[in-house]
């Protein structure tokens, strides 16, 4: 094959994947997919925590392999890595959700489906899984136990209630867009009208209408008792920062729980989900599993966020990228990068598996300067740095 034949070259990471996606999606799409909230404080902080952490390697260990495998509330995926749950596949790629779940489940993971897809559950229920249902709770309480109900019907594993939607957050570039779903583009898990279609506004973002009009803002402990109650589904409550809420999930019926700030796009200025983790283990004390997601996109991220006490993470944003670049092929193979980075990473740490990551890999960056060694500058990133 000539050099003018050969086949145009994947991406090589996600940051690559993420400028493949900006150069095909349109600008409405794309701010809706990139932005934070406000000033984006809270999102370049998920980023920029992990920068803060430098990994202490062992050497000698004898490795001729490692494995990435691990499980999560008892499910056995190739690598702790999930998809989280967002809105709104089909904005990025025809095939929407149905080739985001396919790629998880062919990259050996799970698929976690939004409330606000644009395929409908029973669709990937009939597809395959392992998936689990991410619910936005309805101030029509039928409408929310509908979904519960069919989620478990349509056979979902787990339940995952997001906690830190009261209201939506001011996405701004929403906002100037006058954000709306193109014709044809219907939330798929709803069948009320009112429901299902997102209204254009003249005044801001149409989702901002939408979720102020039909979600509940008054979300209590007492809910997430009831929400437990309407299934037999495991109760994974997301967007918790607070150790003491995170405790108290437990309390709650909960069965894991994910340190999110929604990927920056909910309160600016809230802590980085990296930085809240380590509180928040302390306070759940083993009583279950912790998942994180926020800011991962290199497999030395997934490394830090389990020696910190994660048992596994998820991404948000490099799903679209995938989507975009590639459809089905596309976030498979993003999930592909991220596990051969995590094995790589693991096997230059001298550690055979997940299991063996523990707190004893991570030195804080800024101790590291009265030895010597060189020390990110203020503001730096880090990367790029050795
Ligand atoms: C475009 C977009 C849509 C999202 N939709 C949802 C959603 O429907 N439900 C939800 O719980 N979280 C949603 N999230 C938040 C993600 O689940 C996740 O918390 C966040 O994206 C993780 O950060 P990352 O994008 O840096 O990986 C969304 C995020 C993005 C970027």
């Amino acid at each position: 094959m000539t050099a003018i034949d050969a086949p145009t070259e994947l991406p090589l990471n996600l940051h690559e994947y993420e400028a493949a996606a900006r150069a095909i999606l349109p600008p409405m799409v794309l701010d809706y997919i990139s932005g934070g909230s406000c000033d984006e404080v809270t999102l370049r902080a998920n980023r920029t925590a992990f920068d803060r952490w430098r990994l202490l390697p062992r050497v000698l260990a004898g490795l001729r392999e490692v494995t990435t495998t691990t499980t999560v509330l008892g499910q056995e995926i190739a690598f702790p890595v999930l998809i989280a749950p967002s809105g709104l596949h089909r904005l990025a790629h025809d095939e929407g959700e149905l080739a985001t779940a396919r790629a998880a489940w062919s990259a050996g993971t799970i698929y976690t489906m939004s409330t606000a897809a644009t395929v409908a559950m029973e669709t990937i229920g009939r597809e395959g899984g392992p998936w689990w249902f991410q619910l936005y709770v309805f101030s029509d309480r039928a409408i929310t136990r509908d979904l519960v109900e069919r989620a478990a019907a349509a056979g979902a594993a787990a339940l995952v209630v997001t906690v830190d939607v009261p209201l939506l957050g001011r996405r701004e570039a929403d906002e100037r867009n006058r954000f709306t779903l193109p014709d044809g583009l219907t939330l798929a898990n709803l069948h009320a009208p009112r429901h299902r279609f997102i209204p254009s506004s003249d005044d801001g973002s149409g989702l901002n209408t939408y979720i102020g009009a039909t979600w509940e803002p008054a979300l209590n402990w007492d809910d997430l008792d009831w929400l437990a109650s309407l299934s037999s589904l495991p109760v994974i409550p997301k967007g918790i920062l607070h150790p003491a809420d995170a405790a108290r999930a437990f309390d709650h019926g909960a069965r894991a729980v994910i340190v999110s700030n929604h990927g920056g796009r909910q309160l600016d200025s809230a802590v980085a989900s990296l930085d809240a983790l380590p509180a928040v283990v302390a306070a759940v004390d083993g009583r279950g599993e912790i998942l994180l997601d926020g800011g991962i996109r290199r497999g030395t991220d997934i490394l830090k966020a389990l020696a910190l006490g994660a048992r596994a993470v998820l991404i948000g944003r490099p799903t679209y990228w995938g989507l975009a670049a590639g459809g089905e092929a596309g976030v498979r193979h993003i999930l592909e990068l991220l596990r051969a980075e995590l094995a790589l990473d693991l096997m230059l740490c001298g550690l055979a598996s997940p299991e063996e990551v523990t707190r004893e890999l991570l030195v804080p960056a800024d101790t590291l300067i009265s030895d010597g060694t060189k020390s990110p500058s203020p503001g730096s990133t880090g990367e790029g740095l050795g």
